[in-house]
Formats: structure tokens, sequence, C-alpha cells
């Protein structure tokens, strides 16, 4: 009779050798896809999402001097798509009575404009190397974003 070790040396020789001729597994199934976010597709909504992680960086690095011309590079990205989004016009404008759009329209794009030129000052600062002022700045982007968000966004938007 075998030893136990010796049986268990063969027993693991045994279901190595069967692995190995063992034909190829069935390929695991893809992992299951991320459900998608529910809201709607809008042109805006993809700009945005391009600013946000501009944003972030910024919120990030716009203390350090060393990273300025990266910073210059999101502030680019900030300005590219701010001035895309102040031609086109909130979800939230198809939410309420035609006859409230136009103001809202109105105010959507005044805001912009604001954006447009806080944009125009946290690159100034950059170039200037006034990194506490970007700071600053960049706190002021995340001021303005809330407002804008609280007034024109759709709640169909989380
Ligand atoms: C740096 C500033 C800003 C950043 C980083 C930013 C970022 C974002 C992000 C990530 C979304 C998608 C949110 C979601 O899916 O819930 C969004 C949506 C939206 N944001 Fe901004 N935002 C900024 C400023 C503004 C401003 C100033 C306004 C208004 C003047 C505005 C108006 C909107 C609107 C209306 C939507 C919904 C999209 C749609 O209606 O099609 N955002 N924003």
């Amino acid at each position: 009779m075998k030893s136990p070790s010796r049986l268990l040396a063969t027993l693991t020789l045994f279901v190595a050798g069967s692995a190995a001729f063992a034909t190829d597994p069935a390929p695991a199934a893809p992992a299951a896809a991320k459900p998608k976010e529910k809201h709607p597709e809008t042109e805006l909504h993809d700009r945005m999402e391009k600013m946000e992680t501009a944003y972030k960086k910024l919120r990030r690095q716009a203390a350090d001097v060393a990273l300025n011309s990266d910073s210059l590079a999101q502030v680019a990205v900030l300005r590219e798509n701010t001035e895309a989004s102040a031609k086109l016009e909130p979800f939230l404008v198809t939410e309420i009575p035609a006859a409230d759009r136009a103001k809202m329209v109105e105010g959507y794009k005044a805001k912009m404009g604001e954006l447009l030129a806080l944009i125009g000052q946290l690159e100034a600062a950059f170039k200037a190397g006034q990194n506490e002022a970007a700071v600053k700045l960049v706190k002021e982007l995340h001021d303005l974003e809330e407002e804008g968000h609280k007034q024109y966004k759709s709640k169909s938007f989380k």
C-alpha cells in the first residue's frame, strides 16, 4: 500500500496531467457591461464632461508652478468647451413652458459669459505665475458651476 504522501503525489500528477490535456476552457463570459447612465444624451452634457476632467486636474495642480504649462492646456480645454456650450441650450429648456424658454436661454448664456471671463482671469494668472490667485479662481469656477447647475441643469441629470 502506498504511503499517504506518495498517494497525494500520484494524485497531484494525475490531476496536473489531465489538466494539461484538457481542451481549452470556454472563454470567460465578458464582464457584465456597466449599466448605462440614464440621462438625456446631449452635446452639452458631453462638453461638460470634458470640462469636468480639465477642472479636476486644475483643482489638483493649480498651486504647482512647475505644472503651469499643463494647467494652461487644461484652461484651453475649458475655454473651447465653454465657447461651444454657450452656443447650445440646456435640456431643461425642453421641460418648461414655451413662454419661459427665451428668458432661460438668455440667463444661461449670460452665465456662460461669466464663466468665460473667469477662464480668462485664470489663464492670465497661470501666465503670470500667480498660482495663489489661480487656486482662488479655480474655487470660483466651482462656485459658478454650482450656480449654473442649480439654475439650468435638469433633474434628468443626477
Ligand atoms: C467649470 C465649470 C463646470 C463644470 C466642470 C461642469 C461640469 C458638468 C458636468 C460633469 C455635467 C454632467 C453632470 C451630470 O451628468 O449630472 C454638467 C451638466 C450640465 N451643466 Fe455644467 N459644469 C460647469 C459649469 C456650468 C455652468 C456655468 C453652467 C450654466 C451656465 C452649466 C450648465 C450645465 C447644464 C445645463 C448641464 C446639463 C446638460 C444639458 O442640459 O444638456 N455648467 N456640467
